[in-house]
């Protein structure tokens, strides 16, 4: 039987790292006696220098004939002066979250024991066990709401959620944390804007589904800096688009490196795996690039789109060994250390897994 994913590498580092996971997913085959069919599409810039537009038809139609979608990272300088549909962020991305209904991002920062090291965080605040993932709400909000505009004096965006909309994140916060530690953190402002107090509202309404599950909510200001002081108590983060998008990020550098965070985008039919991070131009091109959040995006991939968790731990567990043995792209390596490219740690990563 083959499982069939459409593979769009994108921009900058996008095409990098994805070789790196495709090697991964190569070697998985043969120690697992699997077969994944493969269809290689274009998005973002690339797709706008091939064919004009940042979401080609072809591109929609691999994802459709395919049963989980591997994306890199889209986006650089040199689309930025675009109209906005015309971008590889709006017109690519977000148009391919909205029509695939991609409604929640799952992103789980996995410290490992031998980069708590190099966190920037201090020993004491890293000393107890982190161990937390943002389910962020992805094809609503502020990214897509009506009306927004932009003239030469004027520009505005609207957030707005539907009550619907919150109900089914909630679901997805609250089933997330049952099967970890059992405890929701919803991040809103509802201290001021109209959009948060009805998801404070309704996410304490879908709470009452789940009497196992400990919920309490929490201002994102707030939430930035407890996730600096305190990362360990929080398990799962419910936040709304904008609020995740953030968040995460800063959740990211806890592990290490945004280069280490990886994401699932769940649909109702299909789901998408991507790094949480850009296209990061400052350093694409020169093989210095971390593909571990790539390779840990497979590793979700292989968990909830097809079901094969032994592959998808051994994945993550040769990360971690090899991590352990001292080999570190640059983003993570510390003071000490030389550091290994991007096709060298993913070789290692390979090494480990047969
Ligand atoms: P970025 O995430 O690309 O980079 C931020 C910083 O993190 C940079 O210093 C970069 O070098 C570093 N970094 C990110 N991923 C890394 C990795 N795998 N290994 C080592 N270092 C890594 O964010 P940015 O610079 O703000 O944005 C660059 C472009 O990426 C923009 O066009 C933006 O819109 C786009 N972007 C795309 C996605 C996506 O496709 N999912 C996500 C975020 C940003
Ligand atoms: C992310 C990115 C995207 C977002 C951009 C590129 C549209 O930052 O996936 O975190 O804001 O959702
Ligand atoms: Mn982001």
């Amino acid at each position: 039987m083959a499982y069939k994913i459409a593979v769009l590498p994108g921009d900058g580092i996008g095409p990098e790292v994805m070789k790196e996971a495709l090697k991964v997913l190569k070697v998985l085959e043969k120690k697992y006696q699997l077969f994944f069919e493969i269809k290689e599409g274009y998005i973002g810039g690339s797709a706008i220098e091939r064919y004009g537009t940042p979401l080609p038809d072809e591109t929609l139609k691999y994802c459709s004939e395919s049963e989980a979608i591997l994306l890199g990272s889209i986006g650089g300088p040199r689309w930025d002066h675009l109209p906005p549909e015309q971008r590889p962020e709006i017109g690519g991305l977000l148009q391919l979250r909205k029509t695939l209904r991609l409604f929640a991002n799952i992103r789980p920062v996995i410290l490992f024991e031998d980069l708590k090291r190099i966190s920037p965080l201090s020993p004491s605040v890293i000393k107890g066990k982190i161990d937390l993932v943002t389910v962020r709400e992805l094809s609503s909000g502020i990214y897509f709401g009506q009306p927004r505009g932009l003239s030469e004096d004027e520009g505005y965006d609207t957030m707005r959620y539907r009550r619907e909309e919150v109900e089914k994140i909630a679901r997805v916060g609250f089933e997330t944390a049952g099967k970890r530690r059992k405890k929701v953190t919803s991040v809103d402002k509802a201290n001021v804007l109209r959009s948060s107090m009805l998801w404070r509202r309704v996410v304490s309404e879908v709470a009452e589904e789940y009497p196992d599950v400990e919920l309490n909510h929490m201002y994102v200001d707030n939430a930035a800096m407890q996730l600096i002081l305190n990362p360990s108590q929080f398990d799962v983060i419910l936040t709304t688009n904008l609020f995740g998008d953030i968040l995460s990020d800063e959740s990211a550098a806890i592990a290490g490196s945004l280069g280490m965070l990886p994401s699932a985008s769940l649909g109702d039919n299909i789901h998408l795996y991507e790094p949480a991070g850009g296209s990061a131009p400052d350093i694409a091109g020169k093989g210095i690039a971390n593909p571990i959040a790539q390779i840990l995006s497979l590793a979700l991939m292989l968990d909830y789109s097809f079901d094969l968790s032994r592959a998808a731990a051994d994945v993550v567990k040769a990360v971690e060994n090899t991590i352990k043995k001292g080999y570190r792209t640059a983003d993570i390596a510390g003071n000490d250390g030389k550091p290994v490219s991007t096709g060298k740690i993913g070789d290692l990563i390979c090494e480990e897994i047969r």
